[in-house]
Parts: C-alpha cells; sequence; structure tokens
C-alpha cells in the first residue's frame, strides 16, 4: 500500500489552481457581520488564525468584527483567544502567534438593521485601514440569518460601501442558508444583484472545501478510466450519505424551523450530488464548472407526493443510547416543541433524466444522531461479466477519514479458483503529510484570491430551492399522508429507509467498520 501511495504521491501533485502556489493574498479588510455569532467563534475566527500561522494572510489585512453584542475592541479579542483555544486539538494557544493575529482584529458593535448606523462602520473601517497600512479591498462576510443578510446588504448599498474604488475590490460572502425556501432566497439575490454584480459575490457553503469535495472533481477529470464507465451502463446506482451523531447541539429554535432538508439536504448534499452527476466541465473556469453543475440539478426529476411516498424517508430521532450513553430524543431538546414535526434524517431518491444517468437512483440520505459520523459517495457499478464476480465499488469518504477504496473481485489465493472480495483502500493521512486544513480555511483564502469555484452560483442556489420545495411543502401538508418515522437515537434512521434499497436489489454501505 505505501508503494502505491508513494508513487501516487510523485506523480499526481496537481494542485487546484493549476500549479499556480499563491501563498498570500492581496490585503484586504475582512468585514464579519455576526462575529460574536456561533458560526463565527467555532469556525471563522480560528479559520482566520490558521491562516494568519501559514502566512496567508498579508501583513496589512484587517479584520473588523460587528455585531450586535457591546464588546470593546479588546473584548472581541478576548474572546477571539477563547474560541481560538477551543478550536484546537491540545486547546491551548500559541501566545505569540496570537498577540500578532489580535493586532488585526478590531470590532464594531451595532445594529446592522438600522442604516444610520453604517456611517461609524465607515469610520471604523477607514481608520483601521489607515492603521495597518490596509489597501482598500474589502470583504464584507454575512454571517446572519437570511432576513438580516437582506437588511446588510441593502444598507451596504446604500450607505456605498457596496461600491468598488479604482484599483480596489469589494466582495460579499453570503453564508448558507441563501434564503429559506425559494421566495426568500429569489429575494435575496435579487437584493444582491442591485447592490453587487454576481462576480464579486460568494455564497458559502462550506462543504466545497471538504478535500475530498474538491477530489471528487479531480477524480473525474484526472483519471481516464473513471469517465468512460461513469453511467447508466456501468453504474447501478449511487449512495450519498451524510451521517452526523450530533443531536441539535443546542441550536434547537433555529432547527424547529429548517429541519434537515433546509439544513443539509438543499444545501451541502446538493453540492456533493452535483459534483458526482455532472458531466465533466469544458474547463476549471469558475463558469465551466458551475454551468455543468447547474446543467445536472436542471435535469433532477421533480419530487411528486408519490414517489415521496414510494422512495423517500423522513423521519425524527427518540431517546437513544449513542457511545453506550442515554441521551434525549429531539423532542426533549431545548427549544423543541414537544409535538414537533421536523424531520432529522431524510433520505431520498433523486433521479436524473439524462442519457447519462437514466434509471440510476442516487440515493441521497442525511440525519442527526445516527451511529457514526461519516460523509461519503458511494458509486456501486454493475455485476461483473463473470456471474460469480462481485460488483465494483468506489467510495470517495468525505470525512472523518479522507479516502478512496475500490472494492474488486479476485481469486484467493490456492489451487482452486475461487474469488475473494479485495479493497484497495488509500486513506489521505497515510499518503500525506500535510495538515488538511479545515474547509473555511480553503473557501476564505479563495475569495481573497477571487476564485470563486467552490462557491455556489446564484443559480444552482435557487434551483436547490426549486428542487427541494415540493418535499417540504408534502411533509408540511397534514394531508399528504407521508409519516414521519421515528427512530431511535445511535440507529442508522428508520428502518424504512433501507427497505427502500432493498426493494430495488440494493443494499446501504452502512459504516465504515464495515469495510475495514
Ligand atoms: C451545518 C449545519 O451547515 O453543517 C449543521 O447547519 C451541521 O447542522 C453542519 O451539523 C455539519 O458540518 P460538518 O462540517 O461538521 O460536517
Amino acid at each position: 500500500m505505501q508503494s502505491v501511495a508513494s508513487r501516487l504521491e510523485t506523480h499526481h501533485a496537481v494542485h487546484w489552481e493549476a500549479g499556480a502556489r499563491v501563498e498570500a493574498a492581496e490585503a484586504c479588510t475582512l468585514v464579519l457581520f455576526g462575529a460574536s455569532g456561533d458560526l463565527a467563534q467555532r469556525k471563522l475566527l480560528p479559520a482566520l488564525y490558521r491562516m494568519a500561522l501559514d502566512g496567508h494572510l498579508s501583513a496589512e489585512s484587517v479584520i473588523l468584527g460587528v455585531a450586535l453584542t457591546s464588546w470593546s475592541t479588546e473584548e472581541f479579542r478576548a474572546e477571539a483567544r477563547r474560541a481560538i483555544a477551543r478550536a484546537s486539538a491540545d486547546g491551548s494557544v500559541d501566545e505569540e502567534a496570537f498577540r500578532s493575529f489580535a493586532r488585526r482584529l478590531h470590532y464594531v458593535p451595532m445594529d446592522v438593521t438600522d442604516a444610520s448606523e453604517y456611517r461609524r462602520l465607515r469610520w471604523a473601517l477607514e481608520r483601521a485601514e489607515r492603521a495597518h497600512g490596509a489597501r482598500g479591498n474589502r470583504i464584507f462576510y454575512l454571517s446572519l440569518t437570511p432576513t438580516l443578510q437582506a437588511e446588510a446588504v441593502r444598507n451596504l448599498g446604500d450607505s456605498g460601501l457596496s461600491g468598488r474604488g479604482a484599483g480596489r475590490w469589494t466582495r460579499l460572502v453570503v453564508e448558507k442558508p441563501f434564503g429559506v425556501d425559494l421566495a426568500s432566497a429569489r429575494a435575496l439575490n435579487e437584493r444582491i444583484r442591485e447592490h453587487f454584480d454576481e462576480a464579486s459575490v460568494y455564497r458559502m457553503d462550506h462543504y466545497l472545501g471538504k478535500e475530498m469535495v474538491q477530489n471528487l472533481l479531480l477524480l473525474r477529470f484526472a483519471n481516464r478510466i473513471l469517465e468512460p464507465s461513469w453511467n447508466r451502463q456501468h453504474i447501478d446506482h449511487v449512495q450519498l450519505t451524510c451521517a452526523e451523531t450530533v443531536g441539535v447541539e443546542g441550536r434547537g429554535a433555529y432547527y424547529e424551523r429548517a429541519g434537515v432538508v433546509r439544513d443539509m439536504v438543499q444545501s451541502h448534499l446538493l453540492q456533493l450530488l452535483a459534483l458526482t452527476a455532472m458531466d465533466l466541465p469544458s474547463s476549471l473556469s469558475p463558469d465551466a464548472v458551475h454551468d455543468a453543475k447547474m446543467a445536472v440539478m436542471a435535469a433532477a426529476r421533480p419530487f411528486t407526493p408519490e414517489r415521496l411516498r414510494a422512495e423517500c424517508v423522513r423521519g425524527q430521532y427518540g431517546p437513544g443510547f449513542m457511545n453506550g450513553r442515554p441521551v434525549p430524543g429531539y423532542r426533549q431538546e431545548p427549544g423543541v416543541a414537544p409535538d414537533s414535526r421536523t424531520e432529522t434524517f431524510a433520505m431520498l431518491t433523486v433521479r436524473f433524466d439524462t442519457p447519462r444517468w437514466a434509471g440510476v437512483p442516487f440515493y441521497v440520505r442525511s440525519g442527526k444522531r445516527l451511529p457514526r459520523r461519516v460523509t461519503e459517495v458511494v458509486v456501486q457499478f454493475k455485476d461483473g461479466p463473470l456471474a460469480m464476480a462481485t460488483p465494483n465499488q468506489l467510495v470517495m469518504r468525505v470525512q472523518p477519514d479522507e479516502g478512496i477504496s475500490l472494492r474488486f473481485a479476485t481469486k484467493a489465493p490456492g489451487r482452486v479458483l475461487r474469488m475473494h472480495e479485495v479493497a484497495l483502500d488509500l486513506r489521505y493521512d497515510d499518503l500525506f503529510d500535510e495538515r488538511l486544513g479545515e474547509a473555511y480555511e480553503h473557501l476564505l483564502l479563495d475569495c481573497m484570491l477571487g476564485i470563486s469555484t467552490r462557491y455556489v452560483r446564484q443559480d444552482l442556489a435557487e434551483r436547490g430551492w426549486e428542487l427541494f420545495m415540493p418535499v417540504l411543502e408534502a411533509w408540511a401538508a397534514p394531508n399528504e399522508g407521508i409519516a414521519l418515522l421515528d427512530y431511535a437515537a445511535g440507529t442508522w434512521g428508520p428502518p424504512a429507509a433501507g427497505r427502500v434499497l432493498e426493494a430495488r436489489g440494493h443494499r446501504w454501505n452502512d459504516g465504515p467498520e464495515k469495510r475495514r
């Protein structure tokens, strides 16, 4: 295995930027709206700190936190230090590195819905930029709820902050979810269009920054053997799983309005689906990749109530056990209604009516409180030419242990012709010594470099809602007769999700332990 690994390492060192390795982005000021919020504290500030450590933030770059919380800059720095310590493996922070990072951090308490406060924001921005010698390139990062995002966009536009000056750029990062339904997503995009060019808008879906998600595209692009068999002639079905062990993690009130389809399926899983199913783009340019993703998603068959009843399943976790410890059910979580009908598990059969995929089901599932954290794409090939052969299976594991495994049939040693199933298992941590880096680090750097390939274009953001709105509507309608099934925390969701596959002679590839 190791020799395959080292050969791979030598011959396949391909970078996304086609060899153009950029170490530090142009100096810019990142205005972080929602700086006291959960995402900023858990992910964004630690990611920015790592970027600074890795030399990806130029010396003049500034981070200006904005939120309603009435912190001073000093308090913001202290909170950032705590957040970075929490995110580090051993809970510690390199004091000297942090001091140098903290000098970039500034904070303005403000209400983003109050237009009159944007003058103060501009002053704070200009003052910080002068102090650091920043050149006026700006990123407005909206880590806000969709309603607040729309307000912030309008106020940035009306106050003149959305404009570009001579020789400097302004970019807008919009954190998921993009709206809460199709109508609000369209309204938000409309509002954005009034004030920003699409070329300067970066819609963030952090799954696109995960190493293996990016690798999906490269695997297909760079390996000649895959493309000829990537179709209905050779592939029986595809499984996409994003299983989480966590419950709603104190976000009950948010989750009640979201549910797993909004929270995971129409965002993260849609991106995985598009990258797996799309035709190869004509190039790796952002627009070519976005066009290819959009084309295949446009061909996804609409969900009808009949299809939802026949080949989709929704569930909600009840009390159960995780790692032998009892955990409460969803309805007992803080912020959740005791009679909640919100789904925490969904399994949807996606079908593409295209020459490549006609008749090939894509089983997509995601859920909270499942037994194991695993995100993977499983491509199940059709039976081999010999009746005795097992079908090949290609598994692309996104997390937790990034890697690729290919299962195939070989002859068991000995005089008798006996088949043995083996897996060629390539694990990233055996192959590469580099730290993989968090998705947010990659994506923030992409935005600073002006590379939007791994962001979501407006049309696909809307298409995601268009495709999944009928699911949300049918599941919300009491008279459609589509049951919300229970599953015990710590199990793989309602057994009905397995029966949908069994009815077609398929079986979930459950859990990494099966493959080892
Ligand atoms: C977020 C969802 O977008 O993704 C969360 O809102 C979910 O509910 C999270 O837990 C999963 O991300 P990751 O990177 O931990 O798989």
